[in-house]
């Protein structure tokens, strides 16, 4: 199935709504059944059904059958956030007793996810530098029931080998998920390299226009099933239908916007690369990558997220640096139409601020559709005054 096909017309059964061309956004909680053995039907299975919006709603049934389609999967659900399609999904697949293989240096959450809220629930992990693929089968465990991967990871690139990855454990029958948010189906389908469950935040590339909160998993119908079926309707995180329609009108531009924001990165990424403020450049195809090989070989294209590490000797000259940006908005997230700088030093206290650790000197761009030659201008003067 092509991706114009995808993105303008899977799922969308316009005769259905007065060959309305938008989808209408079906705003309701409730759905109503004729008689009483229609009722009991759809009591008993709700998966197939409308019933209620916790579970199935018809504009989010749209918009899964368009993201399970860009994944190559057989089926998605989505969530109220990525989070909540990062938690529902593992929580969904462990049991007490269980042990899960998790790489190093994760989202914040879901880092949390497994160091916090699931060892309080007897579930332990273990986490791993990913980019070897020895580093897997030494912490494989008998009881270990999850390898989780994010490839590559938000800040510093680092990638895991998927296919590889996806191959061990299917020998020794252990699920495998990703965080595939960096990428996007559309630079790396995951699924189609032999991992189980795709999960990414909406929030960021699919939305786009940073004014909705989501999350989605793809994977085969039967794991999407065993989701719905297990903890989904019990943590509540279903997407709102308007917030659906704002992700359904996202993707009808996402082709186009993440080829912006890539290209706009590698231009950026390239014109830095040899600054001399700048100490190191962290940038999946970027020359001196560790990684670039692997990178070309999994991914379609590198994203328009890089990081630098500024050639500084305090905290002072970051914030200066920072402070100076005027196209850049400071912030979190990223993935919509705004360009972002993030700075390490922000997550910790300034006296904590150590000059010897690269890490803490490490700002995080994000490039949006902004013409790239303003923001390689801003970054210029900004980097002028330190
Ligand atoms: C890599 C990654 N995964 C998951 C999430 C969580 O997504 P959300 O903010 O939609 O809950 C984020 C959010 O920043 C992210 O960057």
């Amino acid at each position: 199935m092509d991706l114009s096909y995808i993105l303008n017309q899977l799922g969308e059964e316009r005769e259905q709504y007065y060959n309305a061309v938008a989808p209408p956004i079906i705003q309701t909680s409730n759905f109503a059944f004729d008689d009483v053995a229609s009722l009991r039907n759809a009591l008993s299975d709700e998966s197939k059904v409308y019933l209620y919006s916790r579970g199935n709603n018809p504009t989010i049934e749209i918009l899964e059958k368009k993201l399970a389609a860009l994944d190559g999967a057989e089926d998605a659900l989505v969530f109220a956030s990525g989070v909540a399609a990062v938690t529902i999904p593992v929580i969904a697949n462990v049991k007490s007793g269980n042990h899960i293989v998790c790489v190093a240096k994760p989202y914040s959450w879901t880092n949390k996810l497994f160091n916090t809220l699931l060892p309080r629930f007897g579930v332990t992990c273990t986490m791993i530098d990913g980019t070897r693929i020895e580093n897997f089968e030494k912490a494989i465990q008998s009881n270990t029931k999850l390898i989780f991967l994010e490839s590559p990871n938000t800040f510093t690139y680092e990638l895991q080998d998927l296919k590889a990855v996806a191959s061990l454990a299917r020998s020794k029958n252990i699920l495998t998920m990703i965080d595939n948010s960096y990428c996007t189906p559309l630079s790396q389908k995951p699924i189609e390299m032999g991992i189980d469950l795709s999960m990414q935040t909406m929030t960021k590339y699919i939305g786009g226009h940073s004014d909705a909160v989501g999350g989605v998993v793809s994977g085969s119908k039967e794991m999407i099933r065993k989701i719905f079926a297990a903890d989904y309707l019990n943590f509540g995180a279903a997407v709102s239908p308007f917030n659906a329609f704002l992700f359904l009108r996202g993707l009808r531009t996402l082709e186009l916007r993440v080829e912006r924001s890539c290209n706009s990165a590698s231009m950026l990424v390239e014109h830095f690369e040899n600054h001399p403020k700048v100490l190191k450049m962290y940038y999946p195809y970027s020359i001196s990558f560790p990684q670039r090989e692997l990178a070309l070989k999994q991914m379609k294209k590198s994203g328009g997220m890089f990081t630098i590490a500024l050639d500084v000797k305090s905290a002072d000259q970051i914030e200066k640096f920072c402070n100076s940006l005027k196209r850049f908005l400071m912030a979190v997230s990223w993935g919509g139409h705004e360009s972002l700088a993030f700075p390490v030093c922000a997550t910790m206290p300034k006296e904590n601020f150590d000059a010897a650790n690269t890490d803490h000197k490490l700002v995080r761009y994000y490039i949006g559709l902004e013409d790239p030659k303003v923001l390689i201008e801003d970054i210029e003067q900004a980097l002028g005054k330190i």
